[in-house]
């Protein structure tokens, strides 16, 4: 049976902007505790490409998570890891960690830049549902041999998690069932792929330009937080654009003209839970995160090691 597609439009789109993480990491937040109401099952997308080692070098020193997990990807540079669990070692380029911090985790996160300085990552945080808040803590790294590549029609992807023409990335048993897709579409192509109906589904513009819906009226869409001088009218997204699309709808379809465009594709079911958040650790309720705090001072956080 031939269902129709229906292509899924904008509701929001927006810049990530500047934010002091860490221990003084310089990096692009896309969005956050304030937006992610929006997003479930997401709850927070980190941008931290940068050129300038005094932009990173400071890192992530020891802190916990607990019910959720972080998805580290990097494109250039390394981001050096050690965990409670013993874990330890370098996120490379082309690589992904896909942490699940469940009942909880300690760990440590060093960004180090190439020769040339560069360090180029994102750092995505995903939701648990209760059941699975204080499931066993995992960390699982995958290098560009496990990714696949998927190349068609001008498009190329690699596959972090979800699948592309019966090609599925190696992540697989997350509840949510999340898609993570890296993207690149040349000039004067059309890229569509399926999302589910009611899955959340974002987009993020590494470089390039390019169509991120059929619409083509700029008026159609709520742009937030441009600047008062910003009197660019056409539906063209750039770099570090946060494109938040809508619920309804079974694809998203991208479209270049004259540049090519090359973006991160998010996609994931909403939990549907109250979120109760508070720094590195994601509850239900208040009573969860009290009790987090709690344990983290009588030094009982840690479940499994
Ligand atoms: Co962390």
């Amino acid at each position: 049976m031939q269902a129709t597609t229906r292509v899924r439009r904008i509701k929001s789109i927006w810049k990530s902007e500047p934010t002091i993480e860490g221990a003084g990491v310089h990096l692009r937040r896309a969005f956050g505790n304030r937006e992610a109401h929006q997003f479930d099952p997401f709850l927070l997308l980190d941008d931290f490409r940068s050129d300038n080692p005094q932009d990173y070098i400071r890192g992530f020193p020891w802190h916990p998570h607990r019910g959720m997990e972080t998805i580290t990807y990097v494109l250039d540079g390394g981001v050096e890891h050690q965990d409670s669990l013993g874990n330890g070692g370098v996120i490379g380029a082309g690589e992904v960690q896909w942490m699940t911090a469940g009942s909880g985790i300690l760990h440590q996160e060093m960004p180090k830049g190439t020769r040339e300085g560069r360090m180029y990552g994102f750092q995505l945080w995903a939701n648990l549902p209760a059941s699975h808040k204080m499931m066993l803590p995992r960390y699982r790294g995958f290098g560009p041999k496990e990714i696949p590549i998927v190349e068609r029609d001008g498009v190329r992807v690699r596959l972090i998690a979800g699948s592309v023409d019966g090609a599925a990335g190696p992540v697989k048993d997350v509840v949510t069932r999340p898609e993570y897709l890296d993207v690149t579409v040349r000039a004067q192509t059309r890229f569509v792929h399926p999302i589910p109906h009611g899955h959340t589904a974002i987009a993020y513009v590494i470089e390039g330009q390019g169509y991120f819906d059929p619409c083509r009226d700029p008026y159609e869409r709520d742009e937030v937080g441009a600047n008062y001088f910003d009197m660019k009218r056409d539906c063209l997204c750039d770099a570090n654009t946060l494109v938040h699309y809508e619920r309804e709808g079974d694809a998203v379809q991208v479209e270049t003209k004259a540049y090519p465009v090359r973006f991160i594709l998010m996609s994931g079911q909403p939990i549907g839970e109250p979120v109760a958040w508070w720094g590195p650790i994601v509850m239900n309720t208040r009573e969860e995160l009290r009790q987090a705090f709690e344990e983290l001072d009588a030094g009982t956080f840690i479940k499994a090691r």
